[in-house]
């Protein structure tokens, strides 16, 4: 576990990076492993690589219980070993370190380092090292620069450990006394010590041949327990078309003969890219029609990809130190959206990953926890694997993408590869492999990875008939953020394409072209302000600008809301035709919450959709998105002030609107004609009606209550699967809540013992939105199968109250506020990390109306003043709380 926060804070800052003074040529660990105690023996080989220092190991939470040096035992005073660092001063240039630690797996309920997932009679032992878990279990320089070959052998009894598995080829394994047995596996590729992993223990496995592109035969096997092992398959689908697409898309082969993949419900994150042994969170890695929704579905297959990815994009290219962790996560999320845009629906994709970054990032950016994707300092890493890491930084590689375009990036991938295999890299060296495969200096973009904060963009147009000119004005400016008052002007790739008012996309030149080329241009807008005129223009044009959201800015332009709902009836691009109807959404609601019933841009908007509606050609899922505006926690941003009733009644507003211009017997109709095609089938088309019933099933609970309740009680009823089945449930428990209270006790029966199930019940539960919602998630909490212990438990009742139901959470009188106040300090106590994560629920309290924002600042400021919490949610707190 992490230190409690009386423990000296230290701030680690990018510019005192310094290399490593000595590295691990090769490490031997012998593990004999048991759940209450398990000893490590660890023989590393040390060469120094610069320097006179003294060997510094790191290592928290180890019993040591031997040293040597050269076969030599040291005693006490021939070394130090203090706040979590073992100091050996040795003269020599190599030598062979020695330790022998025990560790007790069953007593840590961080998560980190070696634990046990499950109970102690059938669970397993496994490891998470990431970021620095390597060092609960030996000591080691454990910092991502230096790169070891491991050679592992795991020794436990065979019949309660008859798994034993470790990254790297099996090279041997058999029988010992008293009924233990042991395995061995050596990794010949070099690797960081957060890429360490063993899992041991029963489990069952389905496995598959294949072979790479390059030739080797590859065994991949996924493991869980023996009561999920047939919902393994789609993951093991997932594999194979990850590795064929790496191999087509980038020409990354495998590189080791076995893959392993294993599922937990024990994690604190999604999965880890540990060499050749992923571990997945199971929320990531299971999926059955019964059990899991198509979202679910999606996410298994990113994720298992992500995953996989990561075996070039960070384990072959590592990261020099964690502060350039958007290395490996930024380009990796871009890999595995791309794979995954490929797989499906790229504009839905597309739209898909714009509304996370809305929603996740954005926020994020805008309030005290916001940081570059590079930060600068940090004092628990842990904490910066955020979104802003992530999808912020899948949108900067996705820049540098579309800058090269296909056949560049491609060019400056194999660079960056080939010049950095086996080594732990910046971020400036992957722009600078990028930009040399190019001949093109990338180096400006290095600014977007300084600069926290998201950049507003501005656009203006005029038209000049008598020039027959179209002069487009960009502006850009990012507001300061926390910590960083000063902003620079960043390059901003603007693609855009100019409409008539009929729709037709214009060709473009620009007035130093001598003739037109296309209809859609990039322009890439480096500093404060710039121009761009636009010749032989008969008529005020409509831009579409920003186009595939080619920026991760917020654009602000003075559109009339006809001129977005030209977009929105006409761009041939889907996800422009949704951003333009998100952008019209922003405008509807705007009218909403200034009551302005018959506002214009309200009208256009249900207007537009309502055609749309009609229209038979559009495809399903993309009408369900259509129908969709910014939720509520994108839509605060639209607030000086908020108010989260108020946002959520002037949401509804619309909503209504949008329901009565549709109309109720469209509605019902189209209801009746999806449910007439509903089955469990798992292709495109099927999973788009299921998206649009539930659009449409809510849209007509607004006016037609009684009828949506009863299509929604035959719907649970019916439901071939788990998307319609709990659909249904949380349409009834909004509208009809009484006649809810069975089917919600049904499903609580039918998945007992399903975790992943329960945990959609729960989370269903909380995010039901009004003044009842703390009794009920306080209800919830005594349900038996409710723990802290567990993180996937916590987040799907704890973290979906507090991030994702806006108005339960932020009741005026702040007794959510102290509720959660007071399961973070329960939830501290046995997992930091997690407790942190939720904690970032807090992230905008100071942008709430005066009475919730004294609220919640009485219980920030008290929870942050006390000393006994770990260094992660201190560290969350100490941000929030300035
Ligand atoms: N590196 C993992 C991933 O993206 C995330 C992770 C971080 C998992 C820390 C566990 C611990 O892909
Ligand atoms: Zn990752």
């Amino acid at each position: 576990m992490s230190d409690r926060s009386d423990a000296p804070t230290t701030v680690i800052r990018l510019d005192d990076y310094r290399p490593p003074a000595w590295t691990v040529e090769h490490v031997a660990l012998v593990f004999d492993l048991g759940i209450d105690r398990t000893e490590v023996d660890a023989t590393l080989q040390m060469v120094r690589a610069a320097g006179d220092e003294p060997i510094r190991l790191n290592g928290e939470g180890l019993e040591l219980l031997e040293l040597s040096v050269d076969d030599r035992r040291l005693v006490e005073g021939e070394y130090i070993l203090a706040n979590g660092l073992l100091e050996i001063a040795v003269d020599a240039e190599h030598c062979t370190l020695r330790t022998k630690v025990a560790l007790r797996p069953a007593e840590n309920t961080a998560l980190e380092g070696l634990y046990l997932s499950g109970s102690r009679e059938s669970g397993f032992l496994l490891t998470q090292c990431e970021a620095e878990g390597f060092r609960h279990i030996t000591f080691f320089p454990d910092r991502p620069d230096v790169l070891s070959r491991y050679t592992v052998t795991l020794r436990a009894d065979r019949q309660r450990f008859p798994v034993l598995l470790a990254g790297g080829n099996p090279d041997g394994s058999g029988e010992l006394p008293d009924g233990r047995h042991w395995a061995r596996f050596v990794d010949p590729h070099p690797k960081a010590s957060y890429l360490f992993a063993v899992v041991a223990g029963r489990l069952e496995r389905i496995s598959r041949d294949y072979t790479t592109a390059d030739g080797r035969a590859v065994a991949l096997h996924v493991w869980a327990e023996a009561d999920v092992i047939d919902r393994c398959d789609y993951a093991m689908d997932s594999l194979v078309r990850s590795m064929q697409w790496d191999e087509r898309t980038y020409g990354r082969n495998y590189d080791l003969d076995v893959f392993h993949v294993v599922a937990t419900h024990d994690f604190n994150m999604g999965a880890m890219e540990n060499k050749g042994l992923n571990i997945f969170n199971a929320k990531y890695l299971l999926a059955d029609p019964d059990s899991s929704t198509d979202d679910e579905y999606r996410h298994v297959e990113a994720v298992v990809a992500h995953e996989y990815f990561h075996n070039w994009s960070g384990n072959r290219v590592t990261c020099r130190d964690w502060f350039q962790l958007s290395l490996k996560e930024g380009l990796t999320v871009f890999r595995e959206q791309s794979f995954s845009a490929d797989m499906n629906s790229a504009p839905l994709k597309r739209i898909e990953d714009v509304a996370l970054l809305r929603r996740a990032q954005f926020p994020e950016d805008a309030g005290p926890l916001s940081h570059p994707v590079r930060p600068s300092q940090y004092s628990e890493i842990n904490n910066f694997y955020t979104a802003t890491v992530y999808e912020k930084g899948s949108e900067l590689v996705r820049m540098l993408a579309g800058r090269l375009g296909t056949e560049g990036f491609r060019r400056g991938m194999d660079l960056y590869f080939d010049r950095h295999d086996g080594q732990a890299a910046t971020i400036e060296d992957f722009i600078e492999a990028l930009g040399d495969a190019n001949d093109i200096d990338l180096s400006s973009y290095l600014a977007w990875y300084g600069q926290a904060g998201t950049p507003r963009l501005t656009a203006e147009g005029r038209f000049d008939p008598a020039q027959r000119q179209y002069r487009l004005t960009l502006r850009q400016r990012t507001p300061a953020t926390a910590g960083q008052p000063t902003k620079q002007a960043l390059p901003i790739p603007v693609r855009l394409s100019l409409f008539d008012r009929s729709g037709r996309a214009l060709p473009l030149r620009l007035e130093d072209e001598a003739r037109a080329e296309g209809t859609e241009r990039t322009v890439v807008l480096d500093t404060a302000e710039q121009h761009y005129v636009f010749e032989d223009i008969d008529a005020a044009p409509v831009p579409s600008l920003l186009r595939g959201f080619s920026a991760p800015v917020i654009l602000e332009c003075d559109y009339q809301p006809e001129d977005l709902a030209i977009l929105l009836r006409h761009d041939p691009d889907g996800f422009n035709r949704w951003e333009a109807g998100q952008q019209l959404a922003g405008l509807a609601y705007d009218d909403c919450r200034d009551a302005r019933a018959d506002g214009p841009a309200l009208l256009a908007w249900t207007g537009a959709l309502a055609e749309l509606f009609a229209d038979a050609s559009l495809d399903d899922a993309l009408l369900a998105e259509l129908l969709t505006p910014p939720g509520e926690i994108e839509l605060v941003e639209r607030q000086a002030e908020r108010d989260p009733d108020r946002i959520r009644a002037a949401r509804q507003a619309m909503l209504l609107a949008l329901a009565l211009r549709v109309g109720a017997a469209p509605l019902r109709v189209r209801y009746e004609a999806l449910r007439a095609s509903t089955s469990a089938a798992m292709d495109a088309t099927s999973q788009a009606r299921r998206q649009l019933k539930r659009r449409v099933l809510d849209l007509l609970a607004l006016i037609d209550a009684p009828l949506a309740t009863t299509f929604a009680l035959a719907q649970y009823e019916q439901a071939p699967g788990m998307t319609d089945r709990l659909a249904a449930l949380a349409t009834l428990a909004t509208v009809a809540p009484e006649q809810a209270i069975a089917p919600i006790a049904h499903f609580r029966r039918r998945y007992e013992g399903n975790a992943l199930a329960l945990d959609k019940w729960f989370a269903m539960q909380a995010q039901l939105p009004g003044a009842d919602a703390l009794a009920r998630v306080q209800a919830l909490e005594g349900d038996p199968s409710f723990m802290l212990k567990n993180p996937n438990r916590v987040q799907s009742l704890v973290g979906t109250f507090a991030r994702s139901n806006p108005t339960g959470f932020h009741r005026a009188d702040g007794a959510a506020y102290r509720w959660l106040a007071d399961r973070l300090v329960a939830v501290d106590g046995l997992n930091p990390q997690v407790a942190a994560r939720v904690a970032t629920a807090f992230n905008g309290w100071k942008r709430l109306e005066p009475t919730r924002r004294e609220a919640a600042h009485a219980v920030v400021a008290e929870l942050a003043a006390r000393k006994d919490l770990s260094r992660d949610l201190t560290d969350i707190l100490g941000r929030v709380a300035l």
